[in-house]
């Protein structure tokens, strides 16, 4: 007997395409992500990372392109997403404020219980026995993020760093093959961003893939496999950190340097050249200023 594993495509989007009316937010992006990787998702604000977060679960239709998950193309229905094996967090916490950190966690288990709602209504011996698996579960869970000691306060009274690991823990309640986090580290501190490091690398470990959109660059290069990044709704590159990090053309997307002789360059030189000749007669008429008092 070998004790070779193999590799299987867990997550694979083929085109995905999404349109706001005259904007495509996403455009004909593919991604594949395999079983035990973890695979990151960069690209400066508004690149559509999380447009198409909500096109791989169903919280939009895609205008074009499929989401398959483990071989099986989805319907872009967010229930069906998640029963099939599909979690994820929110950019934007979506917590239930006034219930506490362990309802929080069963809320995210329901997709899993069998328990109808017959069965909840008379609370049958079935139920009573659902209901502790899920519980026992449920804590399970919240001392594999670290939040156990809290399991009763209120969602709303956590700080900030611990809502983020909450809103982990209610997606691992779904029991996912494959969870997608959207910005997890966003309004953290650094040691709290290591910690969540671990925890994302523990979840992996546990046999769920990963897809993550970052924007601390030392986290996803740390954490992933691959990186693939979004720029203006297009895949510009993906690869490995090493290479990812390496192109010119992500540093450039970045740092909004223009490419070398990119369109634009003769513009932006015509409209210096058009200001400093403004400015130059400016300071050779003098009184040429019209406005009025009611102007200022
Ligand atoms: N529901 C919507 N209706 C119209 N436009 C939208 C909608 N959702 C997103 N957009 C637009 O799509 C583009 C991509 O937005 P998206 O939120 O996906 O970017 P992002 O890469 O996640 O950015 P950030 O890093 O700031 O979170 C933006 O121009 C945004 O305004
Ligand atoms: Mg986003």
């Amino acid at each position: 007997m070998t004790t070779m594993t193999t590799t299987t495509t867990v997550l694979e989007a083929k085109d995905v395409t999404m349109r706001f009316g005259g904007l495509t937010a996403v455009r004909s992006v593919g991604l594949t992500v395999n079983s035990g990787e973890i695979v990151g998702l960069i690209g400066p604000n508004g690149a559509g990372k999380t447009t198409f977060f909500n096109c791989l679960t169903g919280l939009y239709v895609p205008t074009e392109g499929t989401v398959a998950y483990k071989g099986t193309v989805l319907p872009p229905k967010p229930h069906l997403v998640t029963s099939a094996g599909i979690a994820r967090t929110f950019q934007n916490i979506r917590l239930f404020a006034n219930m506490t950190v362990l309802e929080n966690v069963l809320v995210g288990r329901h997709t899993r219980t069998k328990e109808g709602l017959w069965s909840a209504l008379l609370r049958g011996p079935g139920f009573k026995k659902a209901e502790a698996a899920s519980h026992e579960r449920a804590m399970e869970l919240l001392d594999f993020i670290g939040l156990a000691h809290k399991a009763d306060h209120l969602a709303r009274n956590l700080p900030y760093g611990e809502q983020r690991k909450l809103e982990i823990a209610r997606a691992l309640a779904s029991e996912p093959g494959l969870l997608l986090l959207d910005e997890p580290t966003a309004g953290m501190n650094p040691q709290e961003t290591r910690v969540t490091e671990e925890l994302v690398l523990a979840i992996r470990d546990q046999g769920i893939a990963v897809l993550v959109i970052e924007h601390d660059m030392r986290f996803i290069f740390n954490l992933c496999d691959r990186v693939a990044v979004l720029v203006q709704g297009e895949k510009l590159v993906e690869g490995t950190s090493e290479v990812v990090q390496a192109d010119e053309r992500v540093i450039a997307a970045y740092l909004g340097t223009p490419f070398e002789g990119a369109p634009g360059d003769e513009e932006v030189a015509e409209v210096e050249a058009a200001e400093a000749a403004q400015e130059t007669s400016a300071k050779t008429t003098p009184g040429t200023d019209t406005r009025t008092e009611d102007d200022q």
